[in-house]
């Protein structure tokens, strides 16, 4: 982690991507991310829309993010295009819904070695996809 990144910098080129850690890094995230939604009492709705093994849903989010925080493309390399808001469109998300994904995505952020300031950015810029993949009010 390069603690003489300043906040404004996360957004240019791998700046994100180095300050979750590189892939490992965002794979830790991942995994504490679908153990909170395991456990979360108002995660149970949208866990329960997954597949009952996280697999692949685990790989997929980890190269998901990797690519979306400046990293190499691992998601469109293994799965191909992706577009957020298409691919949640057959499932029923509303406020409820985005709300409790983004809970455990915090208590995810929290657990990991991250400066305080990249937690607040990264949960900033997980609003706007969080918010895209609603379909409902
Ligand atoms: C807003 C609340 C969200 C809910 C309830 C939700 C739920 C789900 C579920 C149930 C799946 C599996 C779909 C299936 O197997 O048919 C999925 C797939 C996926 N989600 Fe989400 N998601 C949410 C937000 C997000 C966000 C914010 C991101 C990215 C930052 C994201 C990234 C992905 C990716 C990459 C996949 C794999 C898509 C594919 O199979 O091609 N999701 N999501």
């Amino acid at each position: 982690m390069n603690s003489k990144v300043k906040t404004s910098d996360y957004g240019q080129g791998e700046a994100s991507f180095s300050a979750a850690g590189g892939f490992e890094g965002i794979k830790q995230l991942v995994d504490a991310f679908y153990d909170a939604m395991e456990t979360l009492p108002q995660a149970k709705h949208i866990r329960d829309m997954h597949n009952p093994d996280l697999t692949e849903s685990r790989d997929k989010l980890t190269r998901f993010l990797t690519g979306w925080l400046g990293g190499p493309k691992l998601f469109s390399e293994k799965y191909g295009p992706i577009r957020i808001p298409v691919a949640h469109r057959h499932l029923d998300i509303g406020p409820a819904e985005r709300d409790a994904w983004l809970a455990c995505m915090q208590i995810a952020v929290n657990a990991q070695p991250y400066q305080q300031d990249f937690r607040d950015y990264l949960m900033t810029q997980l609003y706007v996809p969080a918010e895209r993949s609603r379909n409902k009010d």
